[in-house]
């Protein structure tokens, strides 16, 4: 990891996010101000991770529940394809762990989709459980939520307990 620094969003970062974001389906994108309004209201429990050369090649997107301050959420996590599967986004998950555990958290949570088995696999090595919510729908060999974000949109929900 010397190579990678994990350091807080600042507001400028907010196009490299969207730039990256464009990158990882089948994570969904965003409109840019979403990227903004993280950037810049929630930097606390958003991160990036920068190679050596400054360049920002992933991030995580997360926030604390404002009106549960013991459950934290994270929104988006995605790490460019070049830099996948040299510990980044666990370093990135973990910096954040921390983050919510100093803040008090309790709980983090996290949906997915039944498609995404890199994500999934990357949770479950991450020791995210399903917590499914509501009736449950089985897609890919996965239980979901039936329609948690709306008709159509089954999605995997995980939690994860903090010490
Ligand atoms: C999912 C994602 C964030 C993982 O990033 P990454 O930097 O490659 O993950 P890491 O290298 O930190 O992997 C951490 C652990 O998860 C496992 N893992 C990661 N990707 C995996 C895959 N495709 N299949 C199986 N296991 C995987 C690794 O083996 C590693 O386990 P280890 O510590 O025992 O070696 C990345 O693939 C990505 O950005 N995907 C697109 C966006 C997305 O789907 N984001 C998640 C939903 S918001």
């Amino acid at each position: 990891m010397n190579k990678y620094n994990i350091r807080n969003a600042v507001e400028e970062d907010f196009l490299s996010i969207a730039e990256i974001a464009a990158y990882c389906p089948p994570m969904v994108t965003e409109r840019n101000s979403i990227y903004h309004i993280f950037t810049k209201f929630f930097r606390t429990t958003s991160l990036v991770i920068e190679h050596e050369n400054k360049k920002i090649i992933g991030f995580l997107l997360g926030f604390i529940s404002q009106d549960d301050p013991q459950e934290g959420y994270i929104h988006l996590l995605c790490v460019m394809p070049p830099w996948r599967n040299k510990g980044l986004a666990k370093g990135l998950v973990e910096e954040f762990l921390d983050i919510l555990r100093k803040e008090g958290c309790q709980r983090v949570h996290l949906i997915t989709s039944p498609g995404n088995k890199k994500a999934l696999s990357f949770y479950e090595k991450m020791e995210f459980k399903i917590s499914n919510e509501g009736e449950e729908i089985v897609i890919n060999g996965v239980k979901t939520s039936k329609n948690y974000n709306g008709p159509g949109e089954h999605k995997l929900i995980c939690t994860k307990l903090l010490d």
